[in-house]
């Protein structure tokens, strides 16, 4: 049986044939692979498989996100980008009418994403900074859609909220993954979910959906807020 390619939301599809249901994105620069996933083309139109062990966002659409408000156009402010594994998944979203602001404090996998990722994208601005210091990069950045954060830090609830205060527009979304054992290994993962989506709740964050990446992610949820 030949592949099909069926979108799940605008800009991310599920690749199948038979019993296989492999998450993709439409590969905004053909030919090119970004981690060494599977390039696959359907129709004539390139896609690339998306790992969820690889990206927590792809866990997230993989275990049932519902509404992912990454769209093509969307203006994205991406903390921890790392070197881009999820990052360009977001740039093929998005599109050319997009932008992503992708920060990271490590310098290592900054310059990768600059010399592997950004140089053929240009929906994709790197910035090496912090993100507990947001001022840093306000001149950077311009009001977005969509606050993405996979800092992995103890602090990370607060970190979107001092993002969300200077950049996120009125009615935008925060997502962030929340790593229970990176804020205390003893406790109850879904005690330290809920306690995190608490800090977004006080600055006024709706909480749309709270989803437990296991097996893809251990110990990690991905939350999604809308700013009312
Ligand atoms: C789990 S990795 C991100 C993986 C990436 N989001 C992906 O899916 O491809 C966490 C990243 O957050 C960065 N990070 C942690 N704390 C940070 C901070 N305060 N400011 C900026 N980056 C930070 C780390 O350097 C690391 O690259």
């Amino acid at each position: 049986m030949g592949l099909t390619a069926k979108e799940h939301s605008p800009g991310v599809y599920f690749i199948g044939g038979g019993e296989q249901r492999l998450l993709a994105t439409r590969n905004l620069t053909p030919g090119r692979k970004v981690y060494g996933e599977e390039l696959i083309v359907i129709e004539n139109i390139e896609y690339r498989l998306w790992n969820p062990s690889r990206s927590k966002l792809g866990a997230a659409i993989a275990k049932g996100l519902k509404h992912n408000p990454i769209v093509p156009g969307s203006k994205v402010l991406y903390l921890g980008v790392a070197s881009g594994t999820t990052c360009s998944h977001v740039s093929d979203i998005i599109g050319n009418l997009g932008h992503v602001w992708g920060v990271d404090f490590a310098p290592r996998p900054i310059r990768d994403l600059i010399d592997h990722v950004a140089r053929y994208r240009m929906n994709i601005s790197p910035i090496f900074g912090d993100a507990r210091q947001p001022r840093e990069y306000s001149l950077q950045v311009p009001m977005v859609e969509v606050l993405f954060a996979d800092v992995a830090q103890p602090d990370q609830a607060e970190i979107v909220v001092k993002n969300a205060n200077i950049f996120l527009k009125k009615g935008g979304y925060a997502m962030f993954s929340i790593k229970s054992r990176s804020i205390d290994v003893g406790r109850d993962p879904v005690e330290i979910f809920s306690e995190q989506v608490k800090v977004l709740v006080a600055r006024g964050f709706s909480v749309e959906e709270l989803i437990e990446l296991d097996p893809f992610e251990k110990d990690h949820a991905l939350a999604l807020a809308s700013l009312v």
